[in-house]
């Protein structure tokens, strides 16, 4: 990853983005529901959650795109909601890339200077540098149309990181690309974010984006916050069952109690989790906890998920791709220290889990603050 001196003079590096109380009614719904949360000032932070849950609205709030029906937002020590959108010292990536098909690329990344009227000597120096660092040098006369989609996604993060705003958001830029690209992107524009040190705020329904580049993810779950953490604390600790639920690939086995009666568990725990690695086939009948049903083995090479049956459950596998044939009935640990425990509210309680992962516990959850 590249990581150089940050290239903003200090006094443009503005501050931890606050969002307090805010929420968005529309005329016959209600989008967000008292958003209390900090994205702090050079970091990565990824609203994530699946389409509907209010992502868009929060950062078109943010951008000033949208007005809040109640509460602020404040950039550092400067309250911001109440600014139009060009004075939030801010910019944005759409998903859509939003290119001019008349400019060149030249132009569309110097749009915003033109428009803001950077004198010409100093345009011309700022796009060089980008078109540098974005490797868009030699295609720099070429209309939007006469380029790939990664090369135009390219021209859209330049014409944000040539603004020299402290403050990026991205509006699920990288759902135009084919996978591999979009791999690709992902490591850019955590290397450009981190090279530049600015404070992202990225909107993805992506688990596996949101793992990979955050440093902090925002979970969020009908027009609510349900987690805010880093992507290993999020992992080990999820705070809800929704968030058990949402990441991992396959996510985290919820199970009813009363299907594993013989667990250790609190009295008020309704739910037991456990992730499909953390489930481990015995040898040979060594007080096995549980006995499951072989129902269906999917091979994927470096991994195979398998579905088993216990009574009143499924419990998904996942195994190494190496192991061999599988019998009919597995004999199953579930390890204690791998136990995630839920109230009937979906909330989590203490578990066992939090034993082998306690540094998550000292980390703000400033949206139950
Ligand atoms: N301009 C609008 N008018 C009415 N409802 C809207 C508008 N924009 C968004 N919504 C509604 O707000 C909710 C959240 O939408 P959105 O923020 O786009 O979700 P996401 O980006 O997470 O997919 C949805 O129910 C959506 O239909
Ligand atoms: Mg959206």
């Amino acid at each position: 990853m590249i990581r150089t001196q940050r290239t903003f003079p200090a006094d443009t590096t503005g501050a931890d983005l606050r969002l307090s109380g805010l929420c968005k009614t529309f005329a016959t719904s209600t989008a967000l529901h008292d958003i209390n949360v900090t994205l702090p000032q050079g970091q990565f932070s990824v609203l994530l959650g699946p389409s509907g849950c209010g992502k868009s609205t929060l950062l078109r709030l943010i951008a000033g795109l949208e007005n809040p029906t109640s509460g602020k937002i404040h950039l550092g020590d400067a309250r911001i909601d109440q600014l139009p959108p060009k004075a939030r010292n801010l910019s944005m990536v759409f998903q859509s890339y939003a290119l001019f098909p008349h400019l060149d690329v030249a132009e569309n990344i110097l749009f915003g200077l033109s428009v803001r009227g950077t004198p010409k000597a100093d345009r011309a120096a700022r796009l060089h540098k980008v078109a540098a660092m974005m490797g868009l040098s030699d295609l720099l006369a070429r209309k939007p149309a006469a380029l790939s989609g990664g090369q135009q996604q390219r021209v859209a993060l330049a014409r944000a990181v040539i603004s020299e705003r402290p403050v990026c958001l991205m509006d699920e830029p990288l759902s135009n690309l084919d996978a591999k690209l979009r791999a690709e992107m992902r490591v850019e524009i955590r290397a450009l974010q981190q090279r530049l040190g600015l404070t992202m705020v990225y909107v993805t329904h992506d688990q596996v984006e949101a793992m990979t580049m955050a440093d902090r993810i925002v979970v969020m779950h009908a027009g609510r916050i349900e987690q805010v953490a880093s992507p290993r604390d999020l992992y080990a600790q999820p705070a809800t069952m929704f968030v058990a639920g949402f990441i991992g690939t396959p996510p985290m086995n919820l199970i009813p109690r009363n299907a594993l009666p013989g667990l250790d568990a609190p009295a008020n725990a309704t739910t037991i989790g456990i992730r499909p690695e953390d489930v481990t086939p015995l040898e040979s009948g060594a007080g096995p906890q549980v006995t499951a049903r072989v129902m269906a083995v999917e091979y994927l090479g470096a991994d195979q998920l398998v579905t088993l049956a216990i009574e009143g459950a499924t419990l998904l596998l996942r195994l190494t791709g190496r192991a061999g044939a599988l019998p009919a009935t597995l004999d199953l640990r579930l390890p204690q220290l791998a136990l995630h425990f839920f109230d009937a509210a979906g909330h989590r309680l203490p578990s066992p889990s939090d034993l082998s992962h306690p540094q998550a516990q000292e980390h703000d959850n400033d949206q139950y603050a």
